[in-house]
């Protein structure tokens, strides 16, 4: 996953910040658009083999309106899924940068498995109205005989299509999810960051699993609410009262039961993570965070116990809200724990930026002639001392009110003193001559 690094800048301290921010937002539209694909596929899962098996017309029917709820159109799937997948992907490949850790490459691999997922959730969604319209055409009496015949055949296969590609879906999504989680997870665990036995601690790890599970339970819980908000602004829904019921019934129960369970793997996601992600943010997005579940729950409840749907809207904004701090404690997680990370790449950046200055000419160098002295000339001259050559305190009075002349020698040294051996020429650059020599004469009488 090297080639990601190649798409990598080095950005200075406020573009990370901004970019911090966007993978937060990228979060945001991601988990609310994710968690409702898996519950929607899950429960249309279960219905269907549930009618299957008890031939219950309003299981099938279910079944269908809840596939057909997150899937309205495929520009949703790439838009809501996979454009945030990616910018979290180049996110974390920008915030990694020059660490090893391939997490950023993990959720390019997440993202892999996201495409085959909604392919096959959208060939389940198709199969299934395919399936309805040719067993529509092979029960009506009025078509010919071939026509059935021929749609009949394709009857079956659309059948067994059906029965495998939700399944499919499905398994491919959570993988996707599940890598993402881990992957994300990497990044909040620095003291990983040198194992090199990523994918392993990846897989095999508390913190990867809770976290898979509050996703879960999220989208499960985050689907009954809406299942229940579209059931009650639905007028052709609620005009079948025993589907209508049945809806009911069963989105707020799901609802009550996982948002009770909810706060619970919210808890427990703050105690499996690294202490070098824990800060006074995380603690507090946390509290409201399970705050607005317990709000959640007394909603569901009071639905149930007045057994009317009136706080269905409110529902779906308390869950996004929800999202947003769960978000948020993900974003300060990140935040702290790649505070060393971060300190890094900015000082990196300086060291990009005075380069690329230097490049363009951008940059005055700054010629010391302290530093000149020292690293060519001290190895013969002392100030007071004689070493190979004449001490400067002798040499220089001479050459007092004549700066142009000592550069001239310094520039192309000619031989003055039979005493000593001819000077041999330092290969100073003309403004680094002049800057020794300024060095030379304000220093030698002092
Ligand atoms: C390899 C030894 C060597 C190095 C290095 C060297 N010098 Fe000299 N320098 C000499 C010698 C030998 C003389 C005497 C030359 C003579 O008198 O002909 C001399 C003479 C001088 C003098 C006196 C000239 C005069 O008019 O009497 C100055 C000033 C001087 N060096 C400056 C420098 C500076 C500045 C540097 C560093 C950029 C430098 N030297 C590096 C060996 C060295």
């Amino acid at each position: 996953m090297e080639f990601l690094d190649k798409y990598v800048l080095p950005q200075s301290a406020h573009h990370m910040i901004l970019l911090k921010y966007l993978m937060a937002l990228a979060l945001l539209i991601f988990i609310p658009y994710i968690s409702l694909l898996i519950g929607s596929l899950t429960f249309s899962l279960i219905f269907k083999n549930k009618s299957a098996k008890n031939n219950n017309a309003a299981h099938y029917k279910f079944s269908k309106f809840l596939i057909d709820l997150t899937t309205f159109n495929k520009v949703s799937a790439l838009g809501l899924g996979l454009a945030p997948l990616l910018s979290i992907s180049f996110g974390v490949a920008q915030l990694l940068h020059l660490s090893d850790v391939p997490a950023a490459g993990y959720i390019l691999l997440s993202s892999i498995f996201y495409i085959a997922a909604i392919i096959f959730i959208y060939t389940f969604k198709y199969s299934f109205h395919l399936r309805d319209i040719l067993g529509a055409v092979t029960e009506n009496e009025n078509i010919k005989e071939e026509i059935k015949e021929e749609s009949s055949f394709y009857l079956s296969s659309a059948n067994k299509l059906l029965r495998k590609s939700g399944f499919f879906g499905l398994a491919l999504l959570l993988v996707s999810v599940y890598l993402f989680v881990g992957a994300l997870n990497l990044t909040t665990r620095p003291e990983l960051w040198d194992s090199g036995n990523y994918f392993i601690n990846l897989i095999f790890s508390l913190q990867t699993v809770v976290g898979f599970l509050q996703i879960i339970l999220f989208a499960f819980g985050f689907t009954a609410a809406f299942i229940i908000y579209r059931s009650y602004s639905s007028e052709a829904i609620k005009s079948d009262e025993k589907y209508f019921d049945f809806i009911k019934n069963f989105g707020l129960k799901t609802g009550l039961i996982i948002s009770i369970i909810l706060p619970l793997f919210i808890i427990l996601s703050i105690l499996v993570k690294s202490s070098q992600a824990l800060s006074y943010n995380l603690f507090a997005y946390t509290l409201l965070a399970l705050f607005v579940v317990m709000f959640i729950s007394v909603l569901f409840y009071l639905m149930i116990r007045d057994a009317q749907l009136r706080y269905a809207s409110s529902l779906v904004y308390l869950f996004v809200l929800a999202v947003f701090f769960v978000v948020m404690q993900e974003y300060s997680s990140l935040d702290t724990a790649t505070k060393k990370q971060f300190a890094f790449l900015a000082a990196n950046y300086d060291e990009y930026k005075s380069a690329l200055e230097e490049e363009y000419g951008l940059k005055k160098v700054v010629i010391n002639g302290a530093d000149i002295y020292n690293g060519k000339c001290i190895a013969c001259h002392q100030f007071d001392k004689k070493l190979v050559g004449p001490p400067y305190n002798e040499t220089l009075p001479k050459y007092e009110g004549k700066r142009e002349e000592l550069v001239k020698f310094i520039l192309n040294p000619v031989k003055i003193n039979p005493d000593y051996p001819a000077m041999p020429n330092q290969g100073l650059k003309p403004a680094e001559a002049e800057a020794v020599v300024d060095y030379l004469l304000s220093t030698y009488k002092k």
